[in-house]
């Protein structure tokens, strides 16, 4: 008989008793990755949730959560994946819609929160199926009424699901459809270079039609290399940002190593661990990324209305 454990609530600590400098200022940098990714959502997410191929860590979406918006607030996600923003956001007693374009995912986020939310929670969740550049259309009526946006982009994607087990049976180490996204081109996982800026230019364009004059846009991305060379996924979504219209607030690192005794354990993939290391061996002096950035900007009050409504 299978035993059924109850996902309990996390607990997220109230902003006062986050990380802090001794003059009580906070940090801009957040150790959320003290326990592994396979930690934060054992027992919580459904075991399937492994199988999406680029997922945010649970913690870092419950501190931005908790950071950038009050309970009550509406929480929207146009690249939602498996639903780890709508999940934690409800949780946090937030009302969260997602969009996501692929159905698989879609199905699994909706089966995930249906696993997750109990009661109540659960209506304040739901992910709706649609491509985030169509984002004003997809939310309809809550165009202009959202407090934050949440997201992490697809971006090169190329890391899988290890089976070890299948593996050590003499099959393969990834099953391919952990792989990568689907070969929908629509799905920007698949796009590069100006294709990729001019698609993530639609949707911060988006993200700024449905957020109310003073929301917040907070975007997750992790630079990667190719190569040999950087590739300022940062960089790059603060002047897509800006240019959409959005004010740029700040720069905060997501850890992605535990501290433990003030030395970094980091946290890599096997794939960064084996991309650093062909790297070294070509003679690139490559390092484990052991962070990931989050940016965070906010939609001015542009109409005329707007801003006498904001004094
Ligand atoms: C980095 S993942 C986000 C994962 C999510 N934060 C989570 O924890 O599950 C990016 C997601 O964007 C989706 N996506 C890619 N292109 C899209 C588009 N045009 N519209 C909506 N979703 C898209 C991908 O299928 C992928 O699931």
């Amino acid at each position: 008989m299978t035993t059924i454990t109850t996902p309990q609530p996390p607990t997220t600590p109230p902003r006062s008793t986050q990380p802090r400098s001794p003059e009580g200022v906070p940090l801009a940098v957040w150790p959320v990755a003290q326990r592994t990714a396979q930690w934060q959502r054992a027992g919580r997410y459904l075991p399937e949730c492994a199988r999406h191929p680029g997922k945010m860590l649970p913690e870092l979406a419950r501190r931005i959560i908790a950071e950038y918006c009050e309970p009550g607030a509406l929480v929207v996600d146009p690249l939602a994946g498996i639903g780890t923003t709508l999940a934690e956001a409800a949780l946090l007693e937030r009302r969260a819609v997602g969009v996501e374009l692929e159905a698989r995912w879609v199905r699994l986020a909706a089966a995930n929160l249906d696993h997750m939310l109990e009661g109540g929670r659960r209506d304040l969740a739901e992910i709706r199926r649609g491509d985030a550049r169509d984002l004003p259309a997809i939310l309809g009526d809550l165009c202009g009424r959202v407090d934050l946006v949440v997201t992490s982009p697809p971006y090169a994607c190329d890391a899988g699901m290890i089976d070890k087990q299948a593996w050590l049976a003499g099959g393969r180490l990834c099953p391919p459809d952990t792989l990568n996204y689907s070969t929908d081109r629509a799905n920007l996982g698949h796009a590069r270079g100006p294709a990729y800026a001019s698609a993530m230019a639609e949707v911060y364009a988006a993200c700024h039609a449905v957020l109310r004059p003073g929301g917040r846009l907070v975007v997750v991305t992790k630079n990667t290399r190719r190569k040999g060379r950087t590739l300022d996924l940062a960089g790059l979504t603060v002047t897509l940002a800006t240019q959409a219209g959005f004010a740029y607030l700040g720069h905060v690192i997501a850890l992605h190593a535990a501290i433990r005794d003030g030395d970094l354990v980091a946290r890599p993939s096997y794939w960064q661990t084996v991309q650093v290391r062909h790297a070294r061996e070509r003679g690139e002096p490559a390092h484990l990324v052991a962070h990931e950035d989050v940016t965070v900007f906010s939609r001015p009050a542009t109409t005329l209305k707007e801003i006498a409504d904001a004094r």
